[in-house]
């Protein structure tokens, strides 16, 4: 062993104790870092020839780039949809580098029952019946990329062969009213092609899908095709109307895939499970975990009502990899092979809180959302292009609500550092979007939060 791997070996409790040493530096003075930074790109090191022991390589790392790391876990990043990591989720995340299962299957750890465990326990959260099989993915872009696979092989299926064998024969069309962008990258990676999507028209100022207009769009179509539903859009948490969109199933063959990234936490509230009535007749659904469920990247599920086709698509034929039909045996329902053990943290972090827990933190992100949407609203500094749904505040500056305009007043607000905030375009205008997923975000959050936007604009505009 070289000398360096042994020394660290031997001192793996106090390399140990260092790295939480750090963790408990950063995550104390959390609140007090930039939400966002700008990096600064350092000229790059070369490779050592001889190492530096794990110590200095940790230390190296923080002298360098420590002042680079942003608050992004934190409770005031309100950019895309992020969540961070509750105490039991970051505490199983560690464990599950310790632990470094491969949670694959075939019998050598307990790492496949876990993942199946908290698969259940994640069907009882959403209220999911217990025919749908899930499997976790890295993220909802890659829960995205299995569920339209699976699509895929249904629609071949159903015309008479199997994708999964023979390869693509001739074009899939899929619909949609507002699809998310990593579906498009999800059929550029699958061969149908992002062409293949077609935006079916909207109801008049929503992101949500006109149902009538796919009824008509459905019954002109001579093959099966896919639709993708939305159950919240990252621009305005907008949801389709997945029960009527379900109801069409029965009159027309298609496959329902619901995006329910981070909008299917709606399942959680009596006062928001209407808006994802009807998702239990989906043929897979995806469900992000490091959004809502404020667990470490990268971790997010995928759910189906076609574990058989999941096989067809991801067996890997190996005799060492064990039988597809096997079970608990991910290596055959899933795009990787060896995989990491993050079932653990999901695990974990509903064993923790439970389903009041969620519940409460869903409800939180919801009225701090809806706080901060009405103080949008009597501003005379900001316009609310929709009305607030969820999580979820789509607005844009006044008076003048230019690209260079919003550039500017993000660029002052990020300098600010007490929030960041993500530009998008809606209806045609550049707009600003606020998302509320994290754990930790509190009424005087967002008092910080309005407080920085109303200074950001001020250097903005004056
Ligand atoms: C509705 C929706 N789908 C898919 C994604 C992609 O998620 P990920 O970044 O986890 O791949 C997002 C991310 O914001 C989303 O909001």
């Amino acid at each position: 062993m070289h000398p360096l791997l042994k020394k660290d070996k031997e001192e793996l409790s106090e390399i140990l104790a260092h790295s939480l040493e750090l963790a408990q530096a950063f995550l104390t003075t959390l609140t007090d870092r930039n939400v966002a930074i700008t990096p600064h790109s350092n000229s790059n090191l070369n490779l050592p020839e001889e190492g530096l022991g794990a110590k200095e390589a940790l230390q190296l790392f923080m002298k360098r780039y420590g002042r680079g790391l942003s608050a992004s876990s934190g409770a005031r990043y309100f950019g895309f949809v992020t969540g961070g990591a509750t105490p039991a989720a970051l505490a199983a995340d560690w464990l599950t580098s310790t632990f470094d299962q491969n949670a694959t299957g075939y019998g050598d750890s307990v790492a496949p029952l876990v993942e199946l465990e908290a698969l259940a326990l994640l069907r009882e959260l959403f209220d999911l019946p217990a025919t749908f099989s899930g499997a976790f993915v890295t993220g909802a872009t890659m829960s995205n990329f299995t569920g339209l696979a699976l699509a895929r092989q249904w629609v071949g299926k159903a015309l008479g062969y199997d994708i999964a064998a023979e390869g693509l024969k001739k074009p899939i069309k899929i619909f949609a009213g507002t699809a998310h962008s990593s579906s498009y990258k999800a059929l550029a990676m699958l061969g149908m092609g992002r062409n293949s999507l077609e935006a079916i028209p909207c109801l008049s100022g929503r992101e949500a899908i006109d149902v009538k207009a796919l009824t008509e769009k459905l019954k002109s179509q001579k093959s099966p095709s896919i639709v993708i539903a939305n159950a919240g859009t990252v621009n305005t948490v907008d949801y389709d109307d997945i029960a009527a969109i379900a109801e069409l199933k029965t009159r027309y063959p298609f496959w329902l895939h619901v995006d329910a990234a981070f909008g299917g936490f709606a399942a959680l509230s009596d006062k928001t499970v209407h808006l994802v009535k009807g998702w239990n007749q989906a043929d897979s659904i995806t469900i992000d975990a490091h959004k809502w469920l404020n667990v470490p990247y990268d971790s997010a599920m995928i759910f189906t009502q076609h574990e058989n086709l999941q096989v067809e698509v991801f067996q890997n034929a190996a005799t060492y990899l064990g039988h597809p039909g096997s079970e608990p045996n991910f290596v055959h329902r899933t795009p990787e092979n060896s995989r990491r053990f993050r079932a653990l943290a999901a695990w974990m972090t509903l064993q923790a809180y439970g389903k009041a827990g969620y519940q409460e933190m869903v409800e939180r992100a919801c009225d701090l959302a809806k706080n901060i949407g009405e103080r949008i609203k009597n501003s005379d500094h900001f316009t609310l292009l929709a009305p607030v749904s969820m999580n979820g505040v789509c607005f844009t500056l006044v008076p003048e609500a230019t690209e260079t305009n919003i550039n500017r007043y993000l660029q002052h607000l990020k300098e600010d550092g007490r929030v960041f905030l993500t530009p998008t375009t809606i209806f045609g205008k550049p707009a600003i979007r606020i998302s509320i997923t994290n754990w930790q975000t509190t009424k005087a959050d967002i008092e910080l939060a309005w407080s920085a936007m109303q200074t950001a604009y001020q250097r903005s505009f004056s």
